[in-house]
């Protein structure tokens, strides 16, 4: 990127957050995820380091935002809210502790405090002799909105302190925790004037209730927690608020009692009567941070809140006061954020690729970006229609989403940063040296001669081989493509007659891995039935309809003859697949390919019934996110070896979704189709 290039995208993605910003802070609307709205400001504020002198006084890297609503009262705080820079990766953690070092000096040694960073939003509690006076949002930091009889209504606040210095018996004061006596130094007397800050939020359990709520009523459901969290409390009627079910959580006090250490203010907090974070830990170092921060990524799914991150303090207050403030944020502090699911780039350009059935997908290439941890450089557009309905073009910038190991989605296109050059895309006329059709009905655009298409061809080579289908370890698209060039292989079925002579003079083969892809290749010659189906690449045929096939007809030879009539009695298949088989089995090249790879001693095993139970009959599971004691594909033929069946995606006929770790977007669909969630405990159980 040249000078004016990032002038450019500095001044339009200050606008586009700004937007959002509006959006969120002043009309309590939402159109982006978080994730996205982060990832623009990271790449705002990465672009400013680069270019310092593009940096301007409006720049929302530059401010705390939120304009307080005219309806409340405004509070002017005594020391400014302050936000958090976020890091995202173990690197930005280093740097961080490296600046901080730098800072302090070498002969300070530093250790930290982390807890979890409650996805709710901030309020600000004065108490005066004892008792609330004031509740206060943040505003922008300097001001924020007197919401004090909101807040009066959600129950863990206490409207009155607890007075620790009044706890008599020894038991009380263990019950509460053990620390105490350690504290009875520090807290001496209940001060005048204490101001404790924390997060307010919904559990996930209350919010789903009020979406059901919603949907009964035929209401549109909230999008998240927090939107409702913040929505209630600034709203002007109390009622409203209380019916809610908000909840808070201490983790700051700012008058100065004597506390040395963060750590302290927690367990203060606690004495004085207010909830305080749980998964908290002292941290010696960055290696304990991050073992911290993994152990709290993983238990993610299972809090009763939402988080996004941890946040990491320098432990001792001293310290974290001389470090001072850098714009809107501490130094001393820092969000250690969990990796999005959701990312920003750009559309570097879009391409058409060709599937086994000869279908056109158009295929955005993108400026590779990390997507929950993972570099991605493209995208799917699906179809035509697709692109249409999210009018995007080369040079845009979009949002991708990540679901579990698929190839992302782009969910939204951010028009206003569109550059003045961007480019439309249209479906070729010709691909492959034919005429581009498209069906009646159809929203996809295919090639009407897709065998005669030597790109299809080696698609299906692909899908031969491939992991669901005849799992042929080491014959990945490269040596494919070097086989067929060479003329060593046609079609797949060549490929059971190589010998390691044919193929170790190749480039980059050596003798050895010669030997193991024949001796690989030769071990697949005797086949599961249902992988030999789903291997041959028939159109509609995935892999659930081969294993559907293969319990029906038992035999290739059976399946090879069948009627169209009783295809079409099989539970699950209907006409168009029914027809697809059968017209796959009627063309004289599929039966000379199927000839050659049973003469090449390819033997599908027939399929026994006996060997699958029912228990799961008739049952069908989707899986989100990551499963501690099995892998995916473990879990689906844990399921399919009782009958069950495991499909990709969540519909009304979805009967259990296992959620694992770091669940994806399938758990909000099945949580609004109300599909019965359960978790890999559950679902071991079940098996
Ligand atoms: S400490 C200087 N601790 O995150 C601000 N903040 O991005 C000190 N938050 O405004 C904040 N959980 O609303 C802190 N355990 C936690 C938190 C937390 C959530 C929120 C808070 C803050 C925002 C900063």
């Amino acid at each position: 990127m040249n000078q004016n290039e990032a002038k450019e995208r500095i001044s339009k993605l200050k606008k586009e957050i700004n937007h959002h910003r509006y959006l969120y802070h002043v009309l309590d609307r939402q159109e982006i995820s978080d994730a996205a709205l982060d990832s623009l400001k990271h790449e705002l504020e990465t672009l400013e380091k680069e270019y310092p002198k593009f940096i301007t006084p409006d720049s929302p890297t530059r401010r705390i935002g939120g304009e307080p609503l005219p309806g409340f009262k405004k509070v002017r705080h005594d020391s400014r809210m302050l936000s958090l820079n976020d890091a995202f990766s173990e690197e930005e953690i280093s740097e961080w502790e490296k600046r901080i070092k730098k800072l302090a000096g070498s002969d300070e040694t530093i250790d930290y405090f982390a807890e979890l960073k409650i996805d709710g939003f901030a309020i600000s509690l004065i108490y005066e002799n004892s008792l609330l006076k004031t509740a206060s949002t943040r505003g922008d930091g300097t001001t924020g909105e007197d919401v004090t009889e909101n807040i009066k209504t959600i129950n863990s606040v206490p409207l009155r302190l607890h007075n620790p210095l009044e706890m008599e018996s020894e038991k009380e004061i263990a019950h509460i925790f053990k620390e105490y006596a350690q504290l009875k130094k520090v807290v001496t007397h209940i001060p005048e004037k204490l101001e404790v800050r924390g997060e307010v939020y919904m559990t996930k359990k209350v919010f789903e209730e009020i979406n059901r709520a919603q949907k009964k009523a035929d209401l549109p459901a909230y999008a998240n927690p927090r939107n409702i969290a913040a929505g209630s409390v600034r709203q002007l009627d109390p009622k409203v608020t209380a019916a809610r079910k908000l909840d808070f959580i201490a983790y700051d006090i700012i008058t100065d009692l004597g506390q040395k250490t963060h750590e302290e203010e927690h367990l203060i907090a606690r004495l004085f009567g207010f909830r305080t974070i749980d998964l908290a830990s002292y941290c010696k170092n960055i290696e304990e941070i991050l073992a911290f921060w993994k152990k709290i990524r993983e238990a993610r799914g299972k809090l009763p809140f939402l988080i996004d991150g941890v946040v990491v303090q320098v432990n001792a207050n001293r310290l974290f006061e001389r470090l001072g403030v850098a714009g809107k944020a501490p130094r001393g502090a820092i969000a250690f954020k969990f990796p999005a699911e959701e990312a920003v780039t750009t559309v570097e350009n879009i391409k058409v690729q060709v599937g086994r059935t000869g279908v056109l997908t158009p295929v955005a290439l993108l400026k590779p970006v990390s997507v929950s941890g993972v570099m991605v450089s493209r995208a799917t557009l699906h179809n035509m229609d697709e692109i249409k309905r999210l009018d995007v073009r080369v040079g845009d910038t979009v949002i991708i989403q990540r679901a579990g190991d698929v190839i992302p989605d782009i969910v939204r296109v951010l028009k206003n940063l569109r550059p003045k050059k961007s480019m439309a895309f249209n479906m070729p006329r010709e691909f492959c040296g034919q005429k581009v059709v498209q069906k009646e009905g159809e929203v996809a655009h295919r090639i009407p001669h897709p065998e005669k298409c030597e790109l299809v061809r080696l698609e299906r080579f692909y899908h031969f081989v491939s992991k669901h289908a005849f799992d042929i370890v080491g014959l990945g698209p490269k040596v494919i493509d070097r086989l067929v060039e060479e003329g060593l292989a046609e079609d797949p079925a060549d490929i059971f007659s190589l010998k390691e002579g044919d193929i170790a003079p190749l480039e980059r083969f050596a003798e050895k891995s010669a030997e193991n892809l024949i001796r690989s290749i030769q071990s697949k010659k005797e086949i599961e039935f249902p992988r030999f189906i789903y291997a041959l690449g028939i159109a509609h045929v995935g892999e659930e309809t081969a294993i559907d096939l293969a319990k029906h007809f038992g035999t290739l030879e059976a399946l090879a003859n069948a009627h169209l009539e009783e295809l079409e009695t099989i539970p699950d298949i209907g006409g168009v697949v029914a027809k697809s088989i059968r017209d796959w089995f009627r063309s004289e090249r599929n039966h000379a390919f199927i000839k050659k790879l049973l003469d090449a001693g390819v033997k599908p095993q027939r399929f026994k019934k006996e060997a699958i139970g029912s228990k799961l009959q008739g049952v069908t599971f989707v899986l989100t996110g990551g499963l501690e004691s099995m892998t995916r594909d473990e879990a689906k033929a844990a399921i399919r070896a009782l009958g069950g069946d495991m499909s990709e995606s969540v519909s009304e006929k979805t009967d259990y979704l296992i959620a694992g770790s770091d669940p994806g977007s399938k758990l909000e669909k099945a949580k609004k189709l109300g599909v019965t969630i359960i978790d890999e405990k559950k679902f071991k159980k079940l098996l």
